[in-house]
């Protein structure tokens, strides 16, 4: 199993102060990699980065600004001498407020700026640190980029899922979908450069939803349920490690069988 060994792997994961990178974080500390957590909200992951103690270092990020993505590289540059992993995370997932005006809630009516927020944020903000990461790893000699993405970039919604009246915003699939061409265009452009880029894609993780919820999102997938916030760190540490060192330009599924 030495293949999934992450001892001596530097791995920065953005939207660090967020539910998933606790889960993503816990595996890849216990596989032994050192961890760089990048965030907007500073203070969250700063307190994150004290809770976990060893080997983990928080660092602010913006992903909306090229600035602020490169001097969080240069940080965890010089904090741990490199970067052999990158793992997009940051992400808006925008929802109807059942209390905002009613012409917000349709597709017809989407306001032009909840879609920039969410472009900027998911797609271009993907983008950034993927540049940065690229730069990185052309200097470094190779690296891996890991984009979590969404059945949502996959199949679009059912909407009877949503409660009456709402939908799923277009926004998050049509950016989680831009994710997974950046994905294939990485690793079809760097891999003879010793980089590869991969994501993965991940089905509703459960997060206190309602019953209500949890029992209509159940029947459209295979395994009955929602996925299980156990059930994502060991697929992002195989994508991480040195056993899927053969794959590039693959999107891992892991949502119970949505979108299949
Ligand atoms: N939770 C799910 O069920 C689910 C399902 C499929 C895919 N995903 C994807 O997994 C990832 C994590 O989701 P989550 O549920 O943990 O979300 P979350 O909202 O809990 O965390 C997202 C984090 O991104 C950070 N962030 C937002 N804007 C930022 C910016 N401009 N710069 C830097 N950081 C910023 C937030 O501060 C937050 O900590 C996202 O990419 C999401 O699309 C989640």
């Amino acid at each position: 199993m030495n293949a999934f060994d992450l001892h001596g792997k530097v791995i920065l994961v953005t939207g660090g102060a967020g539910f998933l990178a606790e889960h993503f974080v816990t595996s890849l500390l216990e596989a032994g990699a050192k961890v760089a957590l990048a965030d907007i909200a500073l203070k969250a992951v700063q307190a994150r980065a004290q809770k976990l103690r060893e080997n983990v270092v928080p660092v602010h990020m913006d992903v909306t600004k090229q600035d602020s993505v490169d001097e969080a590289f240069a940080a965890v540059i010089k904090e741990f001498g490199r970067i052999d992993v990158v793992v997009n995370n940051a992400a808006i997932d925008p929802k109807f407020d059942p209390n905002s005006s009613a012409n917000t809630k349709v597709f017809e009516n989407y306001p032009e700026e909840a879609m920039e927020q969410s472009v900027d944020v998911n797609m271009l903000g993907t983008w950034r640190v993927s540049k940065a990461a690229v730069k990185h790893m052309l200097e470094s000699g190779g690296g891996n980029i890991i984009s979590i993405s969404s059945m949502y970039g996959l199949s679009v919604p059912h909407q009877d899922i949503y409660p009456e009246g709402t939908q799923k915003p277009v926004d998050y699939g049509m950016t989680k979908a831009a994710i997974q061409y950046l994905t294939k265009y990485i690793a079809g452009t760097y891999g003879q450069k010793n980089i590869r880029a991969n994501a993965l894609v991940l089905g509703g993780v459960f997060k206190n939803h309602d019953d209500a919820f949890v029992e209509k999102y159940a029947k459209y997938t295979m395994l009955g349920r929602m996925t299980d916030p156990a059930e994502i760190g060991a697929p992002l540490v195989f994508l991480a490690s040195e056993a899927s060192k053969g794959m590039t330009g693959h999107l891992l599924v892991v949502d119970a069988g949505w979108s299949a």
